[in-house]
């Protein structure tokens, strides 16, 4: 018989997934909660009309992606009714927002929602049909601060925080906006004419557009179509006074915050509900994720509630695709793993193993990460082994030993220096700062898999343990702990364990 496996686009997360899923969904329930968010939750299903007045008819996710289907209730009374599997969450929010009439308060909303999202997409790493995003919303009437650009620069800060506290490494944050709502009627009014003439170079659906709704041309993804994409206007000069003063103070704020930013003049995003501030944070190439490098997105939405038929309630939010920032920790992981030693030291013959273990002891007492290689190895093969685990090799002979000068290797820079052997703690440490630009910024996860208190792959029963219990706020008094415990001669992981209560 044939064996039934998982609809194409959608996967199972086994124990294995799960502690780092856990972790991630820990850590950003921490960091939301120092920024005074609090959880939302709405249904899976809605009905297609809200989507496809906020999102738009004319975008990708709503004319091409939703899975939709006629609903007609279990008695025969029952209203025949459109309902869509919800392709993204801010829409859902929003409507929530209205319904339960949480602008009466007056006050600025903070909700965040970890949950999955549905898109018929074509299926590829980092592009699925069922995918998960955390996400997060602020809004609010106006006179609760909900359009103020502190709030953009917030949301944006925040997301700084969350990333660099999971440890993701050289994320961009690309900024642009795309004005108020008649910014972008003028704005659409010049695409269009712009496009006129050569719409008939563009594929089907941007020569539909290019009439419909000129914006999502912009989005467009066929190679064919950049050329004339290239030459439109750009939003930037259709922006008003207050559009491009609440630009320049948005980024201000992040300078003054020290997030770093670029614009991006062409960064419109594929949904129709943004104005003003919109952004992405994407990953560099080598972190797993192919061409799919948007770990998230999101931004202004200051007439939504209205076109939801809800009072005026400005807000911005964004959402993280949680299995593409799964995946980007898994492969800079991968990465870290494979550059992680200071040095391999190799001992040239059986007789030098004692004291090149001596050696290796010491430095690794002295808080760097050593591999010895075996007095049996040929020179050939500590190279290799040496250049495959480690950014050095230190070189122990009998010569070595007995003058106490070591001879170091490094690989990335192809140079070999002599250094003293009482001075080779500290040369390794200063050379490791050499080679970096700045220092690395070391993440919980980075200090936890340092300390040895769980594995780089996160795989083990203790790592599982260890992830789900501590919100990251915990993690450097654990790290505290666990160094205090390990000079103790009775040190053992049950004992770190009871001191911890796992
Ligand atoms: P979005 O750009 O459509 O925005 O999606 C946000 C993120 O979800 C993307 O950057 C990506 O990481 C992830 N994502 C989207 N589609 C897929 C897929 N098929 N497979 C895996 N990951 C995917 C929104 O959804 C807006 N609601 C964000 C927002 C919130 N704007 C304001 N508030």
């Amino acid at each position: 018989m044939a064996i039934i496996k998982a609809v194409r686009g959608t996967r199972d997360l086994l124990p294995r997934d799960t502690t780092l899923w856990n972790h991630v969904e820990a850590t950003a329930r921490s960091v939301f909660a120092r920024y005074g968010f609090g959880e939302i939750r709405t249904p899976l299903f809605e009905a297609t009309e809200l989507f496809a007045r906020s999102v738009g008819e004319e975008t990708d996710i709503v004319s091409k992606e939703m899975y939709t289907w006629e609903d007609r209730g279990r008695a025969e009374s029952d209203r025949g009714q459109s309902l869509t599997l919800r392709p993204e969450n801010t829409a859902g929010v929003v409507r929530a927002y209205i319904e339960h009439g949480m602008a009466e308060s007056g006050m600025l909303e903070k909700l965040f929602y970890i949950g999955p999202q549905f898109r018929r997409e074509r299926p590829q790493r980092g592009r699925y049909r069922q995918f998960w995003q955390i996400g997060a919303e602020v809004l609010g009437p106006p006179w609760s601060g909900s359009d103020s650009a502190l709030r953009d620069a917030e949301v944006l800060e925040m997301l700084a925080t969350l990333l660099d506290e999971l440890g993701v490494k050289g994320w961009r944050l690309a900024l642009n906006s795309v004005g108020s709502a008649e910014d972008r009627q003028r704005y659409s009014a010049a695409l269009r004419e712009a496009l006129a003439p050569v719409k008939h170079l563009m594929c089907e659906d941007n020569q539909r557009r290019a009439e419909t709704n000129p914006l999502r041309v912009l989005d467009s993804k066929d190679p064919n179509d950049q050329k004339v994409i290239d030459d439109l206007p750009k939003i930037a000069d259709f922006l008003d006074e207050d559009s491009r003063t609440h630009f320049e103070q948005v980024k201000a704020a992040l300078e003054a915050c020290g997030v770093p930013y670029t614009v991006d003049p062409r960064l419109v995003r594929g949904l129709d509900y943004y104005t003003r501030t919109t952004f992405e944070f994407t990953v560099p190439d080598g972190s797993g994720l192919g061409t799919q490098n948007a770990l998230l997105g999101g931004g202004r939405y200051d007439g939504l509630s209205e076109m939801l038929g809800g009072p005026r309630a400005p807000g911005i939010g964004f959402a993280i695709g949680e299995d593409r920032l799964i995946l980007t920790l898994q492969a800079q992981a991968e990465e870290r793993e494979q550059k992680k030693l200071d040095a391999f030291i190799a001992p040239m013959g059986v007789a030098q193993n004692p004291g090149a273990l001596k050696l290796a002891q010491d430095l690794r007492r002295g808080g760097l990460t050593v591999e010895v290689g075996d007095g049996n190895f040929r020179l050939k093969k500590s190279f290799e082994a040496a250049d495959k685990l480690a950014r050095r090799m230190v070189i122990f002979g009998e010569d070595e030993a007995s003058s106490g000068v070591l001879t170091v290797k490094d690989f990335a820079k192809g140079e070999q220096t002599k250094v003293p052997q009482a001075e080779l703690v500290a040369a390794l440490k200063l050379q490791s700062q050499e080679g970096s630009d700045q220092p690395p910024k070391r993440s919980n996860l980075d200090l936890l898999i340092e300390a040895g208190v769980i594995s780089s792959d996160y795989s083990t029963e203790q790592d599982s343990k260890v992830l789900e219990k501590l919100s990251s706020t915990e993690v450097e008094s654990l790290i505290r702990i666990h160094n205090t415990l390990k000079t103790e001669k009775n040190f053992s992981d049950r004992r770190l364990g009871l001191e911890i209560n796992l």
